[in-house]
């Protein structure tokens, strides 16, 4: 049995190789090169067997770069009439892929840089060239309106310059808005390698927080960064998340997930009908649902606390992946219908 819902977001988790190797990330391969050639097939099966009873934004990520897979353009002729979210290091954009994204009718990139120096992105290792290329390009796709999005991973090596790449930001990019969010533990790595002290964190609380009038127009609403900062001191999530309220997941086995971030809770798969009507029917708890809940935190946070009623209509307004009025609308109603647990 598979399941059906409403959701602002279908996020096709492709997992595939990448052509950097940060070392925060999740190392080996989940999925195999074959599997994630079935990206297309498996979306356009959902989509055709009505999986998903109504979405806005088509969302390509996973632990892997996009920009890698050769069917890049078939993929996102899949989101047809829905705007194209596209997670990308954003090191290999100007070799094609930026031309089929930017082909669809409603792109929107999110991109992952963690400062505007080599020292900042030690942990991606990308060369001061590599870093402003990705600048440049982002430049350019500013100059053309499309919505963008910087994901940051907080640690100790980018928390202390984070005012002067907001700085950097305002001058450079001032349209973007970048989300600063903290380091997930996998269980390969010593998550105390990217730790981040009291002190860091103290001063990226006074500065950032602090100057929020002065950075606020390049930063997610504040309520967020109090949250992050929150997270980060008690090392796990004390509050409710409500992202399987508007989220749905398909994965390289065909399943369709609650949320797609970590959850082990499969709610069906689309290789067995029929389709059981979940809308409004995931529930939260206060400290998340599953136990992968514990260390989670990612940029999908800010719309879970929108839902939650912890961040405003008009402070939600400004995110650049759901600003446009019709996601924004079918957004409200999911917060209308959402049932607190
Ligand atoms: C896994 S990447 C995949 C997409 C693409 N390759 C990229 O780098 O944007 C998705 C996001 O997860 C972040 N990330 C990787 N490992 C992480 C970790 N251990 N904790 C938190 N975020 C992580 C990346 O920096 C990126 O923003
Ligand atoms: S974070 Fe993205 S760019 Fe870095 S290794 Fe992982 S998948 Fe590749
Ligand atoms: S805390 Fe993370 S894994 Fe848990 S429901 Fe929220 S986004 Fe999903």
């Amino acid at each position: 049995m598979a399941a059906k819902k409403q959701a602002i977001f279908l996020d096709a988790v492709v997992l595939e190789s990448c052509n950097l190797k940060c070392s925060y990330c999740r190392d080996g391969l989940i999925y195999k090169k074959e599997e994630v050639e079935q990206t297309v097939a498996r979306v356009k099966k959902a989509i055709e067997i009505g999986a998903i009873a109504d979405y806005d934004i088509f969302k390509i990520s996973g632990y892997g770069e996009v920009t890698l897979l050769d069917n890049l353009g078939e993929i996102s002729d899949l989101a047809k009439d829905k705007r194209l979210l596209v997670i990308s290091n954003g090191t290999r954009l100007p070799q094609g892929s930026l031309e089929k994204i930017l082909a669809h009718p409603d792109p929107a990139l999110c991109i992952s840089l963690d400062g505007h120096t080599e020292e900042m992105n030690s942990y991606r290792e990308l060369s001061q060239s590599q870093i402003d290329a990705v600048v440049k390009t982002l430049k350019d796709v500013q100059g053309k309106g499309i919505p963008i999005e910087i994901n940051s991973v907080i640690t100790g090596k980018n928390i202390g310059q984070f005012p002067q790449f907001l700085e950097f930001l305002l001058t450079q990019l001032p349209r973007v808005m970048v989300f600063p969010f903290p380091v997930r533990p996998f269980p390969f790595m010593h998550s105390e390698d990217y730790s981040v002290s009291p002190a860091q964190l103290s001063a990226f609380e006074k500065k950032v927080i602090g100057g929020y009038e002065k950075y606020g127009q390049v930063l997610p609403p504040r309520a967020y960064l109090m949250r992050e900062v929150e997270f980060i001191k008690h090392g796990s999530r004390s509050f409710v998340c409500t992202v399987p309220s508007f989220v749905i997941g398909i994965n390289g086995n065909m399943d369709v997930l609650g949320c797609p971030c970590g959850s082990p809770e499969k709610l069906g798969n689309l290789n067995n009908t029929p389709l059981v009507d979940i809308s409004g029917k995931l529930l939260s708890s206060k400290k998340g649902r599953w136990k992968e809940c514990k260390n989670c935190f990612n940029h999908y946070e800010v719309i879970s606390m929108y839902v939650d009623g912890k961040i405003t209509g008009e402070e939600i307004s400004r995110v650049p992946s759901i600003s446009k009025p019709a996601i924004l609308e079918h957004l409200r109603q999911i917060k209308g219908e959402y049932k607190h647990g």
